[in-house]
């Protein structure tokens, strides 16, 4: 039965129900689904509502109509798409020259009229724009001295709180001064990196691992040592356990929730293990928690910082994947090392934009931001789904493709021998952008796997640059003699 005191609307209830059958396999490829006026008096909502529901899972490949006869789950739904394979890289302690090749790539993958495959940004579209700006007119008119003046070096007071009470709500209750606000992740990063290593220490990072932490370890003369990871649960504690006892590490950085490009969730009780684990050995743990509230299932999942006592864990995230990315807010949580990340900070940037916090501390007093972000995760989790069928349709037989529970970002790996490079140069030249896997690496792997973003709402341009996608990773497979 579904329920009619939630705000969802029902014929989303309708496409629920039946993606969980698809999910669980109990409506297999091929299967009918119930009749429009069966399902329809069964679950006590009218025709319309259900075939609403169904066009929806429709138009994203779902299922398909067959004339005179109703609705079929789509035979191209292949639940057999394989994931990606675990990665095992050798533990080596090593310095990292990345910088400059990343950043070429991502000036590319920029370019105007492009479409956008490779960046991992949510579409325009899907945020609150014009409530934004609709209370930044409103703020700036009622304070506008605030506006124009230096923010305090940690931060907005009524946006720490803001985030401090949404900690709460997950169980987690954290003091607003515990709170540094960053330009963005990337500041909060940067920031907490430098705060707790010292130049020629050695960080853990799962493997693949975003590239900008490739780039901030190797800005600070610090080596990387790469962990073995799985695409559905993260970092593989085992062997972080192993690379402790070898090697002087000091910080383990770590994108425990869907990590970007991996897109894997570790588990609570590996996240416990991993959080005793670095606190038993004194070694410092940096989470990246940026993608924590665009879980796909219904519960988000929690941050690192929830399983330790000790003070240990940094918890760095922003507001760029949610709601605003040109606003570049960002924050630390981190109780021993706040006075250490303030006066870093104070070098480096004096402060973070007084308007921006001003208008995200404004909204998130509403409860707009939490409707929001159920509509949004909803329409990320779709759009994933339908770029991994998608996908799944054009790229050669013998291609794995990640099954994130959240976040945005797939990771495909393409049949071995197929150069990712090639075809993110060729897709460019088409006025297509994907990453090429070898920038989530120090060492250059991943040379046959690309990440895919999926922040956008698929559209025409979309559609055809995945079909291109496939025929220049087809065309590249030939030359290879595959
Ligand atoms: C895992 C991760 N951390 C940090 C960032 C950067 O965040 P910000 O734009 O807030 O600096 C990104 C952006 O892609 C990301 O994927």
């Amino acid at each position: 039965m579904l329920n009619s005191h939630t705000s969802q609307f029902l014929y989303d209830q309708v496409y629920d129900l039946i993606r969980a059958q698809i999910a669980s396999g109990s409506l297999r490829p091929g299967d009918k689904l119930p009749s429009l006026r069966g399902f329809s008096r069964q679950l006590k909502v009218s025709i319309a509502t259900i075939m609403q529901g169904y066009t929806n899972l429709e138009q994203e490949g779902f299922i398909t109509a067959r004339a005179q006869s109703g609705f079929f789950v789509s035979p191209s739904i292949d639940r057999s798409i394989a994931l990606p394979s675990a990665t095992s890289p050798k533990p080596v302690a090593r310095d990292i020259q990345l910088s400059g090749v990343v950043r070429d790539l991502l000036k590319l993958s920029r370019t105007p009229g492009v479409v956008p495959l490779g960046l991992a940004n949510p579409g325009g579209s899907l945020l609150p724009c014009r409530t934004l700006a609709r209370i930044m007119h409103r703020v700036v008119t009622r304070s506008p001295l605030e506006a124009v003046e230096y923010a305090e070096l940690s931060g907005h007071r009524e946006l720490r709180h803001q985030i401090a009470y949404r900690s709460g709500m997950l169980g987690t209750a954290i003091d607003p001064d515990s709170i540094v606000i960053t330009n963005g992740a990337s500041e909060a990063l940067a920031l907490s990196l430098k705060s707790v290593t010292k130049p020629g220490d050695t960080i853990a990072v799962e493997s693949p691992t975003y590239f900008l932490l490739l780039q901030l370890i190797e800005d600070l003369g610090l080596k990387a040592i790469e962990v073995p990871s799985n695409p559905t649960h993260g970092l593989d504690i085992d062997s972080l356990e192993d690379i402790l006892e070898q090697f002087n590490v000091s910080c383990v950085m770590c994108v425990a929730n869907f990590n970007n490009p991996y897109g894997s969730l570790l588990p609570d009780s590996q996240k416990q293990r991993l959080v005793n684990l670095v606190n038993s050995k004194g070694v410092r743990l940096i989470e990246d928690d940026i993608y924590g509230d665009l879980h796909f299932g219904e519960h988000r999942p929690l941050p690192l910082r929830s399983f330790d006592y000790q003070g240990n864990v940094v918890t760095c995230s922003s507001f760029s994947k949610t709601l605003a990315p040109g606003y570049r807010i960002g924050w630390i949580v981190a109780e021993s090392d706040r006075e250490e990340m303030l006066s870093r900070k104070h070098s480096v940037s004096l402060s973070t934009s007084s308007v921006g916090q001003m208008v995200v501390a404004e909204y998130l007093a509403t409860a707009g931001y939490e409707r929001h972000l159920r509509g949004l995760r909803r329409r990320l989790m779709q759009q994933v789904h339908k770029m991994r069928l998608k996908l799944g349709n054009h790229l050669p037989k013998g291609t794995r493709i990640s099954q994130p529970q959240g976040g945005f970002v797939l990771w495909v790996e393409l049949p071995r021998g197929v150069d990712a490079l090639k075809v993110f140069s060729r897709c460019l030249e088409n006025q297509v952008s994907v990453l090429p896997g070898t920038i989530f690496s120090p060492t250059w792997k991943f040379r046959n796997c690309l990440r895919v973003s999926c922040g956008h709402p698929w559209n025409e341009s979309i559609d055809q640059a995945v079909k291109l996608l496939g025929r220049v990773t087809a065309a590249e497979q030939q030359t290879r003699g595959h």
